[in-house]
């Protein structure tokens, strides 16, 4: 987790060619500026015609985004923030519900313990918590937030959970979803965000991963119970004139393969004799079936990671023009260190350069990536300028990376 002596590598970066098509057309409109700066909020409308007129206009410029008036933005990645539950689970307090040992779990996995959350606890709560630290970091006010996205895959309620955050924060002016794409989310909602900032509509924009798979988790399942623990990272987004901090990304799903790691919804089905179901019966109550515990292949898991964490990091370096060599962090999700070690190997990323925090969290699914990104930012080991490479993988299977600048100074060209 340490930084990189500065100028022992080339360091010039630049936007890539794929990055730069990947914004064409999303050009900010002349609407969307006031004063020089992106207007605030979704009041910035991005008129077909402009998206029409971005499109020629961006295939001009190798990179960024030009608004109409000649004004370039870009994303900042200014502020983090993260919250765990109370509740430390330990090795040795598994070991007294299921058979396995402290050893195993070290040797396997990397993980020594996770947090788990209480009744008491929520992933509202823990979102909240999050990003107003994230808040705190950047210096903007929940007042200014125009977009949240909750990256999870187990919301407080069906539903969703983005809305209830932003009643918890007070971000009155914000749009709120959730996205779901389990361990990749927060790569996902990254890329969304990066996209939906550089059209010209959303000027702060919060995106959080959090998780509580200790509410799918099959207690008595050995295999799948070790891993899993429960938390929430949080970063804020803000647009501003000058180049991308955000320099490439590339986001994949093989749902061929969605079977390896499932927690399904499962219908009790018909009863006999019945020609409709219990929904449009007399006794319609929630008796139409649940979600099942997390069921995993583990070792197809496995090995789908190994192979494909360092292509998608490769092909996202492609898009942002640069080599491993440039990475300053390396934050891949914290699923198995013994995932993380072989993917940073074959990336060829020194150690000291990989983050990991997995032995205190295990597997928090979308918060881990900025959980672990949260720790390296506060820790100082992150500093501006930094080059952060991000990698998810998990089920769908979707995976996903993102290279990125960290902080507020533009990325040089
Ligand atoms: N304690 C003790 N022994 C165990 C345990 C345990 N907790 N779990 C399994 N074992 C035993 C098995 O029964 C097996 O015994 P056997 O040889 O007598 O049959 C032996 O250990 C080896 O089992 P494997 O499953 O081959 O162990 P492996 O080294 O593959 O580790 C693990 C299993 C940790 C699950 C690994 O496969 C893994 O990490 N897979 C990836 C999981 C992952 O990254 N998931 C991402 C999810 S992210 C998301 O989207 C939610």
């Amino acid at each position: 987790m340490t930084a990189t002596p500065r100028g022992a590598r080339p360091h010039k970066v630049q936007l890539g060619r794929s990055w730069a098509g990947a914004v064409a057309g999303r050009a900010l409109s002349a609407r969307g500026v006031r004063n020089g700066s992106v207007a605030g909020g979704r009041n910035a409308v991005l008129s077909v015609q402009s998206v029409a007129g971005g499109v020629k206009a961006d295939a001009a410029k190798a990179e960024g985004v030009t608004a109409q008036n000649g004004v370039k933005y870009g994303v900042r990645l200014v502020g983090t923030g993260s919250a765990v539950p109370k509740h430390v689970l330990t090795n040795s307090d598994l070991e007294k519900l299921v058979e396995t040992n402290d050893e195993w779990i070290t040797t396997r996995t990397g993980i020594t313990q996770r947090h788990v959350m209480g009744p008491d606890e929520s992933i509202t709560q823990l979102g909240a918590d999050a990003a107003n630290k994230a808040l705190e970091m950047a210096g903007v006010d929940a007042s200014e937030i125009d977009l949240i996205i909750l990256c999870t895959s187990t919301p407080d309620d069906l539903f969703g959970s983005a809305c209830t955050i932003q009643a918890a924060i007070g971000a009155k002016n914000a749009a709120a979803f959730d996205l779901t794409a389990a361990c990749s989310g927060f790569v996902m909602g990254l890329v969304n965000a990066t996209h939906m900032m550089r059209g010209g509509n959303f000027r702060n924009v919060l995106v959080i991963g959090a998780d509580a798979l200790s509410r799918y988790v099959d207690w008595r399942d050995r295999s799948t119970c070790i891993l899993f623990g429960d938390g929430c990272g949080a970063m804020v987004l803000s647009a501003v004139e000058g180049n991308c901090n955000m320099l490439g990304f590339d986001i994949r799903s093989d749902g061929v393969k969605n079977e390896n790691l499932v927690a399904s919804f499962f219908t009790n089905g018909l009863e006999e004799g019945a020609t409709t179901n219990k929904a449009t019966s007399e006794s319609a109550a929630s008796t139409m079936g649940s979600y099942q515990n997390i069921c995993m292949t583990g070792s197809e898991i496995f090995k789908f990671a190994v192979r494909a964490v360092p292509q998608i990091v490769g092909s996202a370096l492609k898009s942002a023009g640069l080599e491993v060599e440039h990475i300053d962090h390396l934050v891949l999700h914290q699923a198995n260190q013994r995932i993380i070690d072989s993917a940073s190997d074959r990336l060829g990323v020194p150690k000291e350069r990989v983050v990991s925090n997995i032995a205190k969290y295990g597997n928090t699914s979308a918060a881990s990536i900025p959980l672990a990104l949260d720790e390296a930012v506060r820790s100082g080991a992150v500093k501006e300028g930094d080059v952060v490479a991000m990698a998810g993988f998990g089920a769908g299977l979707t995976w996903g990376s993102a290279i990125c600048t960290w902080g507020k100074a533009a990325s040089s060209e």
